[in-house]
């Protein structure tokens, strides 16, 4: 229940926000928080008042849940509560622990005070749910911090620690100690010293030079897609800082936040953040299940994924052991990982006793027996069954009986892998690393069929140490992200037969907000992979169904991507600028002619759909099948493995902002054109409905 806490110390009124377990700004708190400074303006012994939150301190801003719903009429919020602090006739000061961040910065802004523990921050981090502050922060920060300070702490979002907030104005002590007696004794301090008592807002506001604001929007222009509009707005705001009396800056700081807080963007933002949260809760997973100790780990396979699967162990200080039988590759694998440490240290972003550090968690080997004392071992070996079953079955002879074993393949069966070390059933599990595994913050944790819950704990709980966003999936070819992908990349090539060019496909997807085109992505992941797996496996393949011989035709030119200067574009050396190429539009063309395909124009929006379409209707099966648990995780796959725009919340939370209905019946209309497509019954049913996928969610995050 929201409330606050009253009581008094040496004269000293201690109000403390009781909201667990953030201490939001929820319905209630700002009431329970106004009277308690009211009584403390009324009480005589009262000399001075000290606003904390309780618990664990944190103070987690407005309460975001309430976002785009109605506040109760005759409600106060935390503007009032900052209007009741700026009218309080004692001092007020705010005493920060933990993370006091947003509103609860805010708060803490308007407060003629602020001392800080000194491993607590602080942070104004609305700019990342797609608004700017909206209680005063962009008019008060850059009062206390400078217009400079202030505004690239709103622009970045991200929390300062309170030394360096100390350093830049905005805290004025960090206490050690008892935070609370250290509150009053500063508090008793000051009133002794008999004030004034200067509220921020009456501070003098340096301007900045005259191109200052106009620099910063090019910046932000250039600068993350996801956060543009709102950074712009931010700049908005802060300028109206620095041009307009205190209070008509903090009217339009008002409306400035309203009219993105109505936005698509930010609701897709919104959406994102309690995703993130959802993403770790599992049915039947939940605090009594028990989480094995991982000590130590061993990853098989020195190349690209191996070796950057190492390092998120060694960037967590956990010691691994990296397994190679081929002297040569491991020798090549561990001076990669070095080169890379080497690289962030010249860049500053190590110290040289840092790279020696994590140099010292990596250990090679070739030989099994050295990985007995690994608690989890990750096979990152060739995507091939005879050649993941035989690793695992030797993991499954020198490893202790309950260590984990973990596959890291992109499409395989892992029931099947698991089926290889049958004693060991219930501790197997995939675990999909996206590339650069060191970098991306995306693990698919692919739940088999046997996995113990106690396997499925650990592997999220090993995630968050190794500071990766963890989905979990089913077992099914491709599980959630790459499943879906196929649909993505068959239509941005059937489009290249009915008359685009892969500049104008790539084109629409980056205009839609993702990263790079299908055919840029192709260039750079390189095209020979799949070229060899289709020829490998044409025996299996459908010979019904329509494919496009546009790919293979460019391998067979040798023509692989960037790495030999060409692939559906040209590259000149060193440089990674896709150059259209006439050879490629031949190609197209005569594929076109030889399947009797009339080409024609086609615009943006049907290029959009195309692609962007398979990825809903795949993802509905996906959710259906029970693959993916809920919509939401579908789209942190895509926004964290495959730069799907995370300002359009990903493709199902973006399916559900189009409509279904209309989804529906362009994938309808797909499919009696060709029989690549089949529309998912969830899709279906939920169309006719007419409900979202974020409906089916909502059950699924409170069964969790
Ligand atoms: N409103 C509502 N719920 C919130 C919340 C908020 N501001 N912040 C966190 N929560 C909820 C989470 O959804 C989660 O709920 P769940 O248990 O039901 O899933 C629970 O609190 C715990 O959150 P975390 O799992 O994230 O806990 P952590 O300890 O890992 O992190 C935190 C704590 C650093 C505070 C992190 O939750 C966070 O970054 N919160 C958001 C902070 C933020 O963006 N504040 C700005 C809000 S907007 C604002 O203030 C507008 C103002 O300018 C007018």
């Amino acid at each position: 229940m929201a409330s606050a806490d009253y009581s008094v110390r040496d004269g000293i009124a201690l109000v403390t926000i009781d909201n667990p377990p953030v201490n939001a700004m929820t319905v209630g708190v700002p009431r329970a928080v106004c009277e308690a400074l009211e009584r403390a303006g009324r009480e005589p012994e009262v000399v001075a008042i000290v606003i904390r939150g309780g618990g664990s301190g944190t103070i987690a801003g407005a309460d975001i849940r309430m976002f785009g719903k109605p506040w109760p009429a005759g409600e106060p919020s935390l503007r009032d509560i900052i209007a009741t602090v700026e009218r309080s006739p004692k001092p007020v000061a705010a005493l920060i622990r933990g993370q006091c961040l947003g509103g609860g910065l805010e708060l803490a802004l308007s407060c003629h005070y602020r001392l800080a523990a000194s491993d607590s921050a602080v942070g104004q981090p609305e700019v990342k749910l797609g608004f700017p502050p909206g209680a005063g922060g962009t008019q008060r920060l850059p009062r206390l911090a400078g217009v400079e300070a202030a505004l690239a702490m709103i622009l970045d979002g991200n929390p300062v620690p309170a030394l360096r907030a100390r350093d830049l104005g905005i805290i004025d002590r960090v206490v050690e100690g008892d935070p609370r007696e250290a509150a009053i004794a500063f508090m008793r301090e000051r009133v002794a010293a008999g004030g004034p008592h200067v509220l921020a807002r009456d501070r003098k506001l340096e301007a900045p030079g005259p191109d200052y604001f106009a620099a910063e929007r090019t910046k932000a222009e250039k600068a993350n897609r996801n956060l543009r509009s709102a950074q712009l707005a931010c700049i908005d705001c802060v300028e109206a800082a620095v041009t307009l009396p205190f209070d008509a800056g903090i009217a339009r700081e008002r409306a400035i936040f309203e009219t993105c807080l109505a936005s698509e963007e930010s609701r897709a933002l919104r959406h994102v953040f309690f995703a993130e949260r959802a993403a770790g809760k599992v049915p039947g997973i939940g605090k009594q299940t028990a989480v094995a100790r991982i000590a130590s780990a061993a990853v098989i396979g020195s190349g690209t994924m191996g070796t950057g699967i190492a390092m998120c162990f060694a960037e967590a200080g956990i010691p691994v052991h990296v397994l190679d039988t081929h002297a040569p590759a491991l020798e090549r694998g561990i001076a990669t990982i070095r080169k890379s440490y080497e690289a962030s240290a010249a860049k500053g972003r190590l110290s040289a006793a840092d790279v020696e550090k994590r140099m010292s968690l990596i250990t090679p080997t070739s030989v099994y027996a050295d990985l007995a004392g690994a608690d989890i071992a990750i096979e990152a070996v060739f995507e091939d069954m005879p050649v993941k079953r035989a690793v695992f079955a030797a993991l499954d002879r020198v490893l202790e009986a309950n260590a984990i074993l973990a596959s890291n393949t992109s499409y395989l069966d892992v029931d099947e892998i698991a089926a290889s070390v049958p004693a060991r059933l219930g501790r197997v599990l995939g675990l999909h690393f996206f590339s650069p595994a060191n970098l991306m913050r995306l693990l698919e944790i692919v739940r088999t069929s046997s996995a113990t819950p106690e396997t499925v704990a650990t592997a999220l709980a090993l995630a968050r140490r190794l500071r990766k966003l963890p989905v979990v999936a089913g077992v099914c070819h491709g599980f959630i992200g790459n499943r879906m992908l196929t649909g993505y990349i068959r239509e941005a090539g059937f489009l290249l037969e009915e008359g685009a060019s892969p500049q104008q496909v790539d084109k629409a997807l980056t205009d839609f907000g993702m990263p790079m085109g299908p055919f840029a992505v192709k260039d750079l992941a390189g095209l020979d992979i799949g070229w060899r797996n289709r020829k490998a496996f044409a025996h299996l393949r459908d010979a019904s169904k329509r494919t496009s011989p546009v790919d293979d035709w460019i391998c067979e030119l040798g023509r692989f991507g960037q790495k030999t200067g060409a692939g559906y574009y040209r590259y000149e050396p060193g440089s990674r600028a896709p150059i259209p190429d006439p050879l490629v539009d031949e190609l197209i063309r005569k594929a076109a002619k030889e399947k009797g395909i009339t080409r024609r124009e086609i615009g943006h929006d049907e290029i959009v759909e195309r692609c962007l379409y398979p990825l809903v209707n795949e993802g509905a099966k996906v959710l259906e099948e029970g693959i993916a648990l809920r919509a939401s995780d579908i789209d942190l796959v895509w926004i964290n493995g495959y730069g799907f725009p995370a300002w359009r919340g990903g493709p199902m939370h973006w399916a559900d902002t189009v409509g279904l209905a209309k989804v529906l019946a362009s994938v309808e209309r797909l499919a009696r054109a060709d029989d690549t497509w089949e529309p998912a019954p969830l899709l279906k049913r939920l169309a006719t409905e007419r409900r979202r996928f974020a409906d089916l969610d909502q059950g699924v995050s409170q069964n969790a």
